[in-house]
């Protein structure tokens, strides 16, 4: 069945005969985004690499969309203001989307500060597959960290629009799971597991 597309009436969608459901099958999950949140520094892609690693060895198919290196390829032309940043989001939301429907089990690191762009992503996706982990550190424990001296630059005055800092934050107001991003790296994989179970995601 084809469906004429508001706003291009010469782009038409086709349906392929292999549905997600048929690729869900074959891997014996489902495809779902757990999109981490939070500011820099306060534990997202760590989190995320830990819990796909623990879901790599159960035989899950994941990929993992990182902040940082989707900015050296896909997004390398975007900045950091408020346009900007809506942008990165815009794209990356098209890319977990395009995943999710191949079945795999995205897990996004992104700082994505606004609720209004999260909240885009959330609507991309079929319901219930978009899961919004808020990674809650407070700014003064990631200032601490610092993994890679923005902050201290930002502090300096070396760098502008720093999240946290001269950019706003929007802390979200209803994430799937929001976690102590204080607490061990294992603990927070294994909470992350009992809601792919709880949401059946993941069987096993
Ligand atoms: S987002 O706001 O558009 O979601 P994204 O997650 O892609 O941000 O990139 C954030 C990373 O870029 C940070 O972890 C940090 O390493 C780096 N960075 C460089 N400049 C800034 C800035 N002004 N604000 C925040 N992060 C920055």
């Amino acid at each position: 069945m084809s469906e004429v597309l508001a706003g291009n009436e010469n782009i038409v969608w086709h349906s392929h005969p292999v549905t997600r459901e048929d690729r869900e099958q074959q891997n014996q999950h489902k495809g779902a985004v757990l999109w981490f949140t939070g500011l820099s520094g306060s534990g997202k892609s760590t989190i995320a690499g830990a819990l796909e690693k623990a879901l790599h060895q159960l035989g899950i198919r994941t990929y993992l969309l990182d902040g940082d290196n989707v900015r050296h390829g896909l997004c390398k032309d975007l900045g950091f203001s408020d346009e900007d940043r809506k942008e990165n989001i815009r794209r990356v939301g098209e890319v977990a989307s395009l995943m999710t429907d191949a079945g795999l089990i995205v897990l996004s690191a992104f700082i994505s500060p606004h609720r209004e762009e999260r909240n885009m992503v959330r609507r991309l996706l079929p319901e219930g597959r978009f899961i919004e982990v808020f990674v809650n550190t407070p700014l003064a424990v990631c200032e601490l960290r610092d993994p890679k001296g923005l902050y201290r630059k930002a502090r300096a005055g070396e760098i502008r629009h720093f999240t946290g800092i001269d950019s706003e934050y929007e802390t979200p107001e209803e994430p799937e799971i929001t976690l102590n991003g204080e607490q061990l790296v294992t603990h927070l994989v294994q909470q992350l597991l009992d809601v792919l179970r709880r949401e059946v995601i993941i069987k096993n």
